[in-house]
């Protein structure tokens, strides 16, 4: 099947989508473990898409701010792989953990060494990484940094309210990085790295910046606008691997199964989502599934992936298969 790369006919496939999305009544549950995210109302669903060409194809709620959740651990992902290299490795893991996001269990039998970084544990390792030798305020304003310098958009904004919801209920949490610690996996203190932590998961955009802050790894880590790098092609060949086992948690087969390409949920009900040398997709639903991701996000994702035939094995035929 051809991919599809021109902007008009995406337009008409994300139209469709979103007016399909208005009308289904099966929405998901908000995360009400986080009190300010049980308030959102589920009703909204919005998609972007940032083509690498630049273009910016919208439909739906694409303008409103929700919390990006588990999508920043792309972000401080970027960011410690930045400042230590490989040597983050011997701290966090790089294999699916097919447990749920926030679960405990497994941390034990791995001495504090999480699965990897996109699980609760393994993102407050990279946290505790970008927080060492700062203060937690400068760390969250490195976080916040990269995220306007990608996304070119200085009104993305840490939701203090939600912040402050997580701080108040983030018990497994807390449990989590007492653990690591107590393994000697963390440089600095439970509080400290979880003050960043449960910031930068507060941190609010709209589906259009999403999309733009994505564009760079749908780039090989460039900003297209300028020769400025977030980061290497190598490395970033590293997160969107990540992306694919290990981003949607204990969902990520049946993502891979779906949609077919490098994606990261976080419980907002956000989706980034990445087409590498293409495009870069943000969806978003405030319900969740039972495995934490959005429902009907998800969907979106596989109808748009599906038309625009972007998922990674569908791959253009590039020989003559006569003879
Ligand atoms: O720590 C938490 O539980 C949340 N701040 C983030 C979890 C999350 O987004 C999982 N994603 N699906």
């Amino acid at each position: 099947m051809a991919r599809v790369y021109d902007a008009q006919t995406l337009q008409g496939i994300v139209d469709s989508i979103a007016e399909r999305m208005v009308g289904e009544v099966e929405r998901g549950v908000v995360a009400n473990y986080i009190p300010e995210l049980a308030t959102v109302n589920l009703n909204q669903f919005g998609i972007a898409i940032v083509l690498a060409n630049g273009e910016v194809i919208c439909a739906g709620d694409a303008e409103v701010p929700f919390s990006i959740q588990s999508i920043s651990k792309v972000l401080t992902l970027t960011l410690a792989l930045e400042r230590c290299g490989a040597t983050l490795w011997q701290r966090v893991g790089r294999e699916p953990s097919g447990d749920p996001f926030n679960s405990i269990i497994q941390l034990e039998y791995e001495k504090g060494v999480p699965r990897n970084p996109f699980i609760n544990a393994g993102a407050i390792v990279t946290a505790d990484v970008v927080l060492e030798g700062q203060k937690p305020d400068q760390a969250v304003d490195q976080i916040l940094d990269l995220c306007r310098r990608a996304a070119g958009d200085d009104d993305i904004f840490v939701d203090q309210n939600v912040a402050k919801s997580e701080a108040q209920t983030g018990h497994r949490n807390r449990a989590l990085a007492q653990f690591i610690s107590a393994e000697n996996n963390l440089r600095c203190t439970v509080e400290d790295t979880l003050s960043v932590y449960f910031r930068q998961c507060s941190i609010a955009m709209s589906c259009r910046q999403l999309a733009h802050l994505g564009r760079y790894l749908a780039l090989g880590g460039q900003l297209a606008e300028t020769d400025d790098a977030i980061i290497t092609q190598e490395r970033t060949r590293r997160i969107l691997a990540l992306m694919m086992t290990c981003g949607a948690y204990d969902a990520s087969g049946d993502f891979a199964f779906r949609i077919g390409i490098p994606a990261k949920t976080g419980v907002g009900g956000g989706i980034l989502g990445i087409v590498p040398g293409v495009a870069s997709v943000a969806a978003w639903c405030p319900g969740l599934d039972n495995k934490g991701n959005s429902l009907l996000a998800t969907r979106a994702l596989d109808d748009l992936v599906r038309q625009a035939g972007w998922s990674l094995f569908t791959g253009d035929v590039h020989f003559s298969l006569e003879e």
